[in-house]
This record gives structure tokens, sequence and C-alpha cells, in this order.
């Protein structure tokens, strides 16, 4: 195609409005159609969930005329360009499959999948239908990593060769019973929960290193003795059995730059923690440390450098609007858009994906992977 007809192609394809339907009602689901209403030109025609009351609630206060209690009917729509799948995560792989060879767009909520195979299958439909398959990776978007990550671009620290990077929380586990802790409907626990975001932002710094080995080890008794729930009032009594999966992960990854990552993930834990993310780079430079308190908006960042012989603290003025939905979402329109998708099939979700399934085997095994 010459390059005016492929621009053409492209203005009538900004030109047409782009039609979404959501599957999921919960915090995801919610913020997915809040965020695809905020952009011009974007309709959420459709809305799938198991909670009818919720369902009509959504549908009436956003403007959703299609309500589903089944996510088939909703991939089966004609008239969809996208599906947005914010459902637990063992439904992220058939959905999304189901959608991009429907011919659909992706967007898909993290982890892309419970297991490598499956995310590898999403990656490999979305090439096949040539389709764009992309995953909320909301934290990378927010201003601060943005300004660490073009500090390292322009500035720089030197070689970083470690990197230390944790999400712990004191008491995080979300519901004691919930699908969440569940090991066929999540996959795992608090590692494939929080950290796929922790692993994103620490390969997006790093500029995509490829993790050639986990070492890692898990553990669940705390949330098995019934200590650690978000919500106090489903915590149950010692000795009950249904928490299945950690509530903590400890790994050490080894990537094929040199640079290693210590990486821990908590749910719980009796300790000072709570709520904290915390990404530390060591570069021969300089240092770079994020560290975001319960979600802080405000002085999460500080960089370290040696300046005229002194040890020298700068903290960047950098304000956090949001958790970066609206960003990732708003990206994923724009790429839809332009009509240019190759390199936009999942292929950064699915090595990560690869790097949580290694630590679960390390895990299982007790010995070091290689992928
Ligand atoms: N990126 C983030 O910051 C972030 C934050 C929270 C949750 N999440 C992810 O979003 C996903 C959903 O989490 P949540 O907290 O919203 O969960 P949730 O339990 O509140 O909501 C899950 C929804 O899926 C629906 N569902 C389940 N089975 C279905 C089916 N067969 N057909 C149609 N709908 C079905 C349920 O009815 C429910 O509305 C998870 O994968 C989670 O990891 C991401």
């Amino acid at each position: 195609m010459s390059e005016v007809a492929s621009e053409a192609t492209a203005l009538a394809r900004e030109a047409a409005p782009l039609k979404v339907g959501v599957v999921g009602l919960g915090y995801a689901g919610t913020t997915h159609a809040e965020s695809y209403l905020r952009i011009p030109g974007v309709e959420v025609v459709a809305l799938a969930g198991k909670e009818p009351d919720r369902l009509v609630h959504l549908g009436q206060t956003l403007g959703i005329p299609h309500l589903f209690d089944d996510w088939h009917d909703l991939v089966a729509m004609d008239e969809l360009d996208i599906v947005s799948v914010a459902t637990p995560n063992a439904l992220h792989a058939p959905i999304s499959i189901a959608a991009l060879d429907a011919g659909k767009h992706v967007f898909c909520e993290k982890p892309l999948a419970i297991t490598a195979d499956e995310a590898r299958r999403m990656g490999d439909a979305a090439a096949r239908a040539d389709r764009v398959l992309e995953v909320a990776f909301n934290h990378r978007r927010r201003a601060d990593v943005q300004y660490l990550k073009r500090y390292l671009d322009e500035i720089g620290i030197g070689e970083i060769y470690h990197v230390r990077a944790t999400w712990k929380r004191r008491a995080g586990i979300p519901g004691l019973t919930s699908w969440f802790t569940s090991k066929t409907l999540a996959g795992g626990g608090a590692l494939i929960d929080l950290g796929p975001h922790v692993l994103d932002i620490v390969l997006f710094l790093l500029d995509e290193p490829h993790v050639t080995t986990v070492s890692a080890v898990t553990h669940g008794a705390l949330g098995r003795a019934g200590y650690g729930a978000m919500d106090k009032g489903a915590q149950f009594a010692g000795g009950h059995t249904s928490f299945e999966v950690e509530d903590l992960a400890s790994a050490l990854l080894r990537t094929d730059r040199g640079t290693s990552i210590q990486y821990e993930i908590s749910w719980a834990g009796h300790t000072a923690d709570d709520e904290d993310i915390s990404i530390e780079l060591l570069g021969v430079e300089g240092g770079a440390r994020l560290l975001v308190k319960r979600y802080a908006s405000d002085g999460t960042l500080t960089i370290y450098r040696d300046i005229a012989g002194e040890a020298v603290d700068i903290t960047p003025h950098v304000h956090v609007e949001d958790k970066g939905h609206p960003t990732v979402i708003g990206e994923f329109v724009r790429t839809v858009r332009s009509g240019r998708w190759a390199g936009h099939h999942g292929e950064d979700a699915v090595h990560r994906t690869e790097i949580l399934d290694a630590a679960y085997e390390s895990a299982r095994l007790g010995k070091e992977v290689a992928l």
C-alpha cells in the first residue's frame, strides 16, 4: 500500500468509533470501562460478569447497552473491535485466545496467564490473527517510573549491576478464601498477583534484558494459619486448608547482561513494611531508589551520586496522578488505531510470565531453573 493510501486507511480507522466489550465487574473491569469512556471515539458497548445486580448497575451508570452473564456471548458480538479482560487469572487465556481468534484486539489484565505455556499460546494467537495483545502493566506508567527511565536514558547511573525489587504488605491477602487464594483460579499467590508489576517496572527500566535463571522460594504458612487478610472479617481460624497459594516469594534472577535482580513479593508478614513498593538500582556511577509507600504520589524517587567528592541525594519533584490504567489503555487504543501491530503481540508479557513460571518451578524443585 502507498504511503498516502496507508495514511488514508489510518485516518479512516481513527474516524470510526472503536467498540469495546469488557469482561469483569470488579475493580479492574470497572477501571477499564471508565478509562475507555474517557477516550474520544471509543464506545463501551458490552459488559459481562457474574454479579447480576452490579452488572445492571454498571450498565446503567456507564450507559453500556449489551449486558451478559457469560463472556462467550460478549466475544461472539460481531461489532466489537476490542475485548478487555478483567476476570480471575485462569480465564485470561481462554477469553483472550477466543477473542483474538474472532479478530478482536485484546487488552488483558496482569498476569497475562497462569502458565508460560498459556502465555505463549496467547502470543501465538495474537501473531496469527495480527491483532494487538496488550497487558495492564499500569504501574510502569506512573510518572515517577517514567521520570526515572528518562533519567537513566539521558543521564544514566553507569552500569547497573544489581537491583533490589520488592512489594511488601503487612496484612494484604486479598480475601483468605477468595479466587485470589485458589491455585486453580489464580495460578499462585502474592508472586503472580503483585509480582508482575514489579518485574515489569524493573525490566522496563533495564531496557528489557533477558532473564536467564531464577532461584526462588515460596511460603504460605502465614495465610494457612489464618493471618494476614486485607479484610479482617474474612479471617478464618488457624488450621483451615483452603489457602492454597504463597503469601511470600523471594527470588534471585540473573540476566543475559550480567545484572542480578533480588526480587521479593509478599502479601503479608509480621513486619513494619506495609504496602511498600521499593525498587533500588545500583549502578557504578550512581544509584536510584523508587520507594512508594501506600501508593504515595509525591516524594517517591531519590537518585544517589557522588558530586564534587561528596555523596548527594537528588529528589526530583514528580507528582503521580493515578495508578496508570488510563495511560496504558490510552496507549493501547493508539496502537490499535495506528494499524501497525507488529511487535504488539504480547511479546514482553510472555517473557514476564515465563519468569514467574520459572520461579514457581524453582520453588517446587528446590533449585535454580534456567529459562
Ligand atoms: N492492574 C492492576 O493494577 C490490577 C488491580 C486489581 C486487579 N487486577 C487484575 O484484574 C483481574 C480481576 O481482578 P478484580 O480484583 O477486578 O477481581 P474481581 O473478583 O473483583 O472481579 C472479577 C470479575 O470477573 C467476573 N467473571 C468471573 N467469571 C466470569 C465468567 N465466566 N464470565 C464473565 N465474567 C466472569 C466476575 O463476575 C467478576 O465481576 C485479575 O486478573 C487481577 O489480577 C489488576
